[in-house]
């Protein structure tokens, strides 16, 4: 008997495959970064990622209400800062663009806020750390990352995101915190982040990109699986809500052996170089539409319960609330 399962009924028509599909895209789970800049009067295009803007406070403002109608649920807030200094003291300023963003946000919408949390906008070194002796300094650099935490939850963030790759800032952003009070405060730990190529349009775009060396000491080396899966379980024991994989598309292994490991709550980062590859790639027809559905439902299928993509306002505003 010719084979007793044909696999091609199921594809027959786009009803069948709809009712098969086994990952979909909700857009409760999508995260749109967006980048407010206190040097800028208006907003400016990123060159290498078409269709990302910085924004001005004001500017920002209304682009957040424009996110809100669309049917976008969830914000990282990046901050571009005027002054910059050595230990990056504009992260902890209460009138910071970050916390004013923040406090915008909060009173002006329903948005889900999420602020990243690391130093690298706020350094003349653009290191996502203190500076001793050539050498980012890993202790010194916790206690600021404290003083970021404990300012931006006054501020009113939902959740705090430590991007710096240092050891411990999990503990001591979450110890900072209770002692402060705020206890419901989430955090969302870049647990194992790469020190990846794929960084390149963002730190362009939120100015950060470091002045000597590059960030090989504390962001992870891409050939190391196993050491990923040590970071995130140091996160988790330290306190950590959500955990964090990151670039996502050269990651898919980490993200499916992440969540088979854990049993939490999943974030995957399509950084912005994932973003420029493909969003280039079908700007200039050599890429089909599709394309960027298809990168989206490889990281839902791995495993990430959380997406942030800065293709997450046009998914949105194409699909609507799914
Ligand atoms: C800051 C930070 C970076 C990204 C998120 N937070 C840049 C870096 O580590 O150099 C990357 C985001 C992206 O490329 O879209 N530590
Ligand atoms: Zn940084």
């Amino acid at each position: 008997m010719f084979p007793v399962e044909r696999m091609r009924r199921y594809r027959l028509n786009s009803n069948l495959r709809d009712i098969f599909s086994e990952t979909t895209i909700n857009s409760d789970k999508l995260i749109m970064p967006v980048f407010v800049d206190e040097t800028e009067k208006s907003k400016t295009a990123i060159k290498s990622m078409p269709g990302i803007y910085r924004y001005a406070l004001n500017e920002y403002e209304k682009y957040i209400g424009h996110l809100e109608d669309i049917g976008v649920k969830n914000i990282i807030i990046f901050g571009i800062p005027k002054h910059k200094d050595s230990s990056g003291t504009a992260s902890y300023d209460h009138d910071g663009i970050v916390q004013k963003a923040i406090r915008s946000a909060k009173s002006n919408t329903k948005l889900n806020v999420i602020a990243d949390l690391c130093l690298c906008e706020y350094t003349d070194t653009g290191h996502c750390g203190v500076i001793s002796n050539g050498y980012v300094d890993n202790d010194k650099t916790l206690d600021i990352y404290g003083k970021e935490a404990i300012s931006y939850a006054e501020a009113g963030v939902d959740i705090v995101a430590p991007s710096g790759m240092m050891d411990g800032q999990v503990g001591a952003i979450r110890k900072a915190m209770d002692s402060n009070g705020y206890v419901n405060t989430l955090i969302m730990a870049y647990s194992s982040k790469f020190a990846s190529n794929l960084y390149g349009p963002f730190r362009d775009a939120a100015d950060s990109t470091p002045q000597f060396g590059d960030r090989k000491s504390y962001q992870m080396d891409y050939r190391n699986g196993d050491e990923a899966m040590r970071e995130i379980d140091l996160d988790v024991k330290e306190g950590a809500d959500i955990i964090m994989v990151k670039p996502a598309l050269f990651y898919l292994d980490m993200i499916y052996r992440a969540k088979q490991l854990y049993k939490m709550p999943l974030a995957t980062y399509m950084v912005s170089g994932e973003y420029s590859m493909v969003k280039n790639a079908v700007l200039s027809g050599a890429l089909a539409p599709d394309t960027v559905n298809e990168a989206l439902i490889s990281l839902f299928r791995a495993g990430s319960d959380l997406a942030i993509t800065y293709f997450a306002e046009d998914y949105i505003a194409n699909h609507g609330k799914a």
